[in-house]
Parts: structure tokens; C-alpha cells; sequence
């Protein structure tokens, strides 16, 4: 662990520029971290170093459970952790700021540093990551609806500017240069794999270092193919490649070399594990082939980030979705990723096996390893229905905005960035018998006509019609939910809600009223009486309400949402995010000890399909993220899995 000689004074100038940041002369002098090409390796305050890396993202596990995590990473041998920064979380709108609890990025920085980890920071400003728009806020799509992303359009740039100049304020101090933890500073992120916008890169890179000098390295990320670098290479930053498990090493690496005939080897991204999908099987990677790929470039003394070491969960809506035109997969809530360290932070025979590498090529450090923390089994919850949603109170709970216009506007014209929206209109009285609707929709809607359910439109499963008996002089309904903007691709520019809806090819002529649902946090106070609600919810959302208690200390625990349909679960007002049953994989919700506490607890779900008989959900010692019975061809269909739209 080093001691930090920091003496930091900072005056703002006429403009609000921090114009001075002094450093004791021989901090200055002794810290740093750059590239000896002469020799292939890094240099780490003038000494030879080269890194075992793990990603952690601070934002997908609870703030108390970052020094825990940080601590696992570094007693596997590991002296670096990879985090990428989220610019979206940081910045929720244009004029607003957020940089405390679990934004804290400082004290994240903080505690890696007493945990004697160094830091690779991934800033962006588009990040990936499996999550809302790969990082990026919603609401540029917002202030610029045809915006060029990840591009030099100054429309872009302006705001990228102001969120990078905000952010490498902050971390200055935490520069290896300034006797930090921050050895270096990723530009863009896997760029070759998307644009060829020069002009951006060569930007990007100047606004950094504009805010850092030399005080940290610059590098960038790209897949390892030579076309990937084409347009990925920056000058003067350093390029690194990415690649997985079942490969040769040394051919990876020579693409690195094509670009950079020097300077240490790097794999930025080395998958011990993978993502998964909705309605996919829950991706492995197999422990023996990890730790095969992994010693092969530890020996050819390569520096290594393990993507992921540490998944965790993607609470609330901050999951993202991978597809293009015509395909469609939003991500799973849970973050596990089959990672060397679970979603809980428990160590798999995956952390042992690294573990043991890795000795041979660092010192591990003198500490015990981990084991897995308790989990606490807290049986079966009664949920009772209390609201619908579509009633005035349901309404008046949860609806944060509502507009009417003559035509169905998007999320984002309506400044909301996740979940439901409620679009309604009345059938003119003259269409013929059936009707036919379509509606394009992103992602999903189920559709009522007067109040009752009559089928389900999917982004995924290229559903955009259905068909209305007797539609004349009815009312019509479409609940829209925001399934997690695309991350990565061609189609980032991701508009969520209806874009065009026709009646019997008919422009519907409306007047729309649309209600936004926000539910970001449910009022732990929360009550109402028992209503009936069963079975397939024809008549729309319920909210459900069960209480439980917890006697001692909480533990971590895992909410089984099997037999129900599909919706959010809250616990004691914090959302634990989406959860799907019918589709699969995953079963259960990570919920974590911090979320709980001693005594009374709340549960809430929003559930927007099927309530099952008895109402009841269990709190579990086990997770289920790998149910396979709608892949395999075992029949077993124990968990009551229906028809999937
Ligand atoms: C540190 O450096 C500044 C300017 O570079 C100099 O004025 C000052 O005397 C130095 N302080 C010490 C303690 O060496
Ligand atoms: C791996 O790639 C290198 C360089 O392309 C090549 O020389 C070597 O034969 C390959 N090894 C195997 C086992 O294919
Ligand atoms: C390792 O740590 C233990 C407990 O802190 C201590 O007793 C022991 O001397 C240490 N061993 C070495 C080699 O530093
Ligand atoms: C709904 O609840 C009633 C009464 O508890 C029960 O008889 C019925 O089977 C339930 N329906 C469904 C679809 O579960």
C-alpha cells in the first residue's frame, strides 16, 4: 500500500477553470506511469510493472460492498481493477449532478487505493457495458433527436465535453501522476468497432489530455482484428486488443504489433465469462480454458484486465440490449456473467483456478482468501394486490407525466427515460371487423381494448400487429415498455414507445393521451386494501404488497419470482429491477444485505401479467440464473412456464 504525499490546492479562475492544482514537488517527481518501448514493458514510477487487472463497475454492486469486492479482486493476486465510468448515472439530466452513494466514484477510487489495487478508468463517454444506452445519457436523444453519437457532430461533442471536463476535475487527484491510484485512461471504447470518425478520437484524446497532461496513460480498446484497429488506433495513445478464452495468444497479439511494433502486450478485455440475454440459455465459459488462455499470455508477459471479475447487477432499468434492425435481446438483470467472483461476490472454483496463475507470475499478497458469505433463506412472502395501475389512484401513485397530442410521442420526447408508458385513444366508430392494428413498438406493449388484455406486440419476437374484433367506438390501450436501449451497434440511437401506429393501414387520428410510469423508487409507506386479482392480468397491472421479518443481522438473499409473469420488484422501497420468469434464464433477484434490515421489510412488485395461486414469492438462499427447461429438451416444465410472447 503506498502512502500518499498529496497536498492539493485548487483556485478557481474568472471562468470557473481551475487554472492551479499544486503538488508537493516530490510527489511530482517520484509518481507516474508510461510506456518504455524500448524494452516492451510499462513503467510504474520509473519501474518496470505489468498488471493483473479485474473489471469491477462500482455502479452495478451496493456502495457497501465495494471495499469487500475490491479486497477479493486483490487477494487473488490481481494489483489492478478495471472500472468503467457511467456517464448516464453521473449526469441524470442536462442540469443535474450526481456523485455521492453509489455515484461516489471518488471514494471508489479511495478504497482501491487502501485496498492496494491500481486503476484502469474507462470514462467513455460511450461505454457498452451491457447497459442503457451504453452508458450514455437518454436525454441527448432528447435535446437532439437526429444527433450523429459517438461522432465529432458538435451537437454531440458539447455535451461530451462538458461531462468529461466535470469528471477529470473530480479525479485529478487520483492520477498516478498526482501520487493516485489512476494508471491509466481509456479514449472511447472498442471505437474501431463502430465508426471512423478520426476527428472525434483525435478530440477525445486532446480533451483528455488537455485535463491531465502526462499524469496518466492514455489508451484505447479494440476487438483483436487488424480492422477493428484501422479505425480504433488513435496516435498517441496506447492501443490495446481484447479477446477471449480458445485462442492463440501470440496471433491476437500480433495484431496489437501491426499498429504498434512496441510497447507492452495488453488484453483489455480477457472474458472469463460471457453475457446473457433473455429468452437465451445462461452463457458459460469453461473454468480449464480460462485458465489455459490466461497463462499463455501471462507468459508471454502480456498485462491482462479480466472482463468481468466481478458482474454484479443491473438493479432497476439500467440493463441494456444488443441487436440491429430486426433483432432485438435486451440483457438480464443479473450481471453474474459467469465471473470468477459471483453476483453476491463469492468466490467460484473460476477465482481459485486464477488465483493459482496468476502466483506464478506475482507475488500474492499475504491475505486469506475469501469464502462465501452467508445467505439468508427468509421462506415465502404473502404479496397482497393494493393498486391497479390503470385506476386514478394507481394513476396518481406513479404516473410522472402525462401529455395529449394528436400523435403517440416517444420516452424520450416525453423526458422519460425507462419503463412504461401508457398510450390511449378512442377507435373511431367506422373500421371494419376485424381490425387490423400494428404498431411499431419498442420494446413491448400489451394491448387492451376496452379494458381488457388482447394480446402482446415485441420488438424481439417481430410482432407489430394485432387483430380487434368489433373494433368500432372502443377504446384502445397500449402499455409500452422500455425493455433497456441497445448498447451497442449501428442502432444505438435507440427510441423507445410507438412510432407509428395503424388501424387497417390508417394513420390513427387520435387525440393520444400518454402516461408515464416512472417507478424508479416505490413509497416504502406504500399501502392500500386487498383487492382479487389472479391469474392473467386482463384488466392490467397490479402493484403487490407483502411484508416480511428478519430477526438478526440481514443477509444477502434471492428473491425466486418463479410462477409469476413478468415485472420490477422493490425491497423497502429500492428497486431490485426486472424480472421475468415466463422468458428466462434467470429466476431470481440478487438482493442484497444493505437493501435489508432488521425487523419489518418491505416487498413490492409491479407486475404487469400473471399472478399466480397462492400469491406467494420466496426469499432464497440460492440463486437460479441458468433455468434451461424452455432450451433443453429434458420436458421438465416444473415451473409452470406458459406460452411466451
Ligand atoms: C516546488 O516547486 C515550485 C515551483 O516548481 C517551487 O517554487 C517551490 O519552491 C518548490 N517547493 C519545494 C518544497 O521544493
Ligand atoms: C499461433 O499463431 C502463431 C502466429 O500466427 C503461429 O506461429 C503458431 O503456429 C500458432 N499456434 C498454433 C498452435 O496454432
Ligand atoms: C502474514 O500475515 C499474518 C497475519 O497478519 C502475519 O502473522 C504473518 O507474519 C504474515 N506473513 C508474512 C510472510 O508477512
Ligand atoms: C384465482 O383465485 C381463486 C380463489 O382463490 C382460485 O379458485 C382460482 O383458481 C384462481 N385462479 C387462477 C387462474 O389461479
Amino acid at each position: 500500500m503506498w502512502t500518499v504525499l498529496l497536498t492539493l490546492a485548487v483556485t478557481t479562475g474568472v471562468l470557473g477553470e481551475v487554472v492551479d492544482v499544486r503538488v508537493n514537488n516530490d510527489t511530482e517527481s517520484k509518481f507516474g506511469f508510461e510506456v518504455d518501448y524500448e524494452l516492451n514493458q510499462f513503467l510504474l514510477d520509473g519501474k518496470p510493472f505489468r498488471y493483473v487487472s479485474g473489471s469491477f463497475h462500482y455502479f452495478r454492486t451496493p456502495r457497501q460492498y465495494w471495499r469487500d469486492r475490491l479486497r477479493k479482486i486483490r487477494a487473488a493476486g490481481l494489483n489492478a481493477v478495471s472500472t468503467y465510468v457511467e456517464w448516464s448515472l453521473h449526469q441524470p439530466s442536462e442540469n443535474e449532478w450526481y456523485w455521492t452513494g453509489n455515484a461516489d466514484l471518488m471514494e471508489f477510487l479511495n478504497i482501491a487505493q487502501e485496498e492496494d489495487l491500481f486503476v484502469l478508468l474507462r470514462p467513455g463517454p460511450y461505454i457498452c457495458a451491457e447497459r442503457d444506452f451504453g452508458g450514455l445519457p437518454y436525454w441527448l436523444l432528447s435535446r437532439v433527436p437526429d444527433i450523429r453519437l459517438r461522432s465529432s457532430d458538435p451537437r454531440y461533442t458539447k455535451y461530451v465535453k462538458i461531462y468529461l471536463n466535470e469528471l477529470l476535475e473530480l479525479i485529478r487527484p487520483y492520477l498516478r501522476g498526482n501520487g493516485g491510484p489512476i494508471i491509466m485512461i481509456q479514449v472511447e471504447n472498442e471505437y474501431g468497432s463502430y465508426g471512423c470518425d478520426t476527428q472525434y478520437t483525435s478530440w477525445l484524446r486532446d480533451t483528455i489530455k488537455q485535463k491531465i497532461g502526462s499524469k496518466a496513460l492514455l489508451y484505447t480498446t479494440d476487438g483483436s482484428g487488424a480492422n477493428l484497429l484501422r479505425c480504433g488506433f488513435v496516435p498517441e495513445v496506447y492501443a490495446t486488443v481484447d479477446f477471449g478464452t480458445n485462442t492463440n495468444v501470440t496471433k491476437n497479439f500480433e495484431i496489437m504489433r501491426l499498429y504498434q511494433p512496441r510497447g507492452p502486450l495488453v488484453n483489455s478485455e480477457f472474458y472469463p465469462g460471457w453475457l446473457s440475454h433473455w429468452q437465451e440459455p445462461f452463457q458459460r465459459v469453461q473454468t480449464a480454458a480460462v485458465a489455459k488462455t490466461l497463462d499463455d499470455m501471462l507468459s508471454l508477459g502480456a498485462s491482462v484486465n479480466i472482463y468481468m471479475f466481478h458482474g454484479g447487477t443491473n438493479f432497476a432499468y439500467t440493463a441494456g440490449a444488443n441487436g440491429n434492425e430486426g433483432t432485438y435481446s435486451p440483457q438480464l438483470t443479473s450481471y453474474d456473467y459467469d465471473a470468477p467472483l459471483t453476483e453476491a461476490g463469492d468466490p467460484t472454483p473460476k477465482y481459485f483456478e486464477i488465483r493459482n496463475i496468476v502466483s506464478k507470475y506475482l507475488p500474492l499478497p499475504n491475505m486469506s482468501v475469501p469464502t462465501a458469505s452467508p445467505k439468508g433463506d427468509y421462506g415465502p412472502v404473502v404479496l397482497t394486490p393494493i393498486v391497479r395501475l390503470f385506476e386514478p389512484r394507481g394513476r396518481q401513485l406513479f404516473e410522472t407525466v402525462v401529455v395529449e397530442g394528436s400523435k403517440p410521442l416517444t420516452f424520450e420526447e416525453l423526458n422519460l427515460p425507462h419503463w412504461l408508458v401508457l398510450y390511449e385513444t378512442d377507435l373511431a366508430p367506422s373500421y371494419s371487423d376485424p381490425a387490423n392494428l400494428h404498431a411499431m413498438v419498442r420494446d413491448r406493449a400489451l394491448v387492451y381494448v376496452d379494458d381488457h388484455l388482447i394480446g402482446t406486440l415485441s420488438r424481439s419476437h417481430n410482432i407489430y400487429d394485432v387483430s380487434i374484433e368489433n373494433p368500432y367506438g372502443r377504446k384502445l390501450k397500449l402499455l409500452v415498455e422500455n425493455q433497456g436501449r441497445l448498447n451497442y451497434g449501428s442502432g444505438l440511437r435507440d427510441y423507445k414507445g410507438l412510432t407509428e401506429v395503424l388501424l387497417n393501414n390508417a394513420r390513427l387520428p387520435g387525440p393520444w393521451k400518454m402516461t408515464g410510469f416512472r417507478l424508479d423508487y416505490v413509497d416504502p409507506l406504500l399501502s392500500g386494501s386487498a383487492l382479487s386479482a389472479n391469474g392473467t392480468l386482463y384488466d392490467g397491472p397490479v402493484v403487490l404488497r407483502g411484508d416480511f421479518v428478519i430477526s438478526g443481522q440481514p443477509m444477502d438473499t434471492y428473491l425466486n419470482t418463479v410462477g409469476w409473469g413478468k415485472g420490477v420488484a422493490f425491497v423497502n422501497g429500492r428497486n431490485l429491477g426486472r424480472y421475468w420468469p415466463l422468458a428466462g434464464p434467470q429466476m431470481t433477484l440478487y438482493v442484497p444485505a444493505p437493501y435489508l434490515r432488521t425487523g419489518q421489510n418491505q416487498l413490492v412488485l409491479v407486475e404487469l401479467e400473471y399472478v399466480p395461486t397462492p400469491r406467494e414469492i420466496k426469499l432464497q438462499n440460492e440463486p437460479i440464473l441458468d433455468y434451461k427447461a424452455r432450451y433443453s429438451n429434458s420436458g421438465d416444465n416444473s415451473y409452470n412456464i406458459r406460452v411466451l410472447v
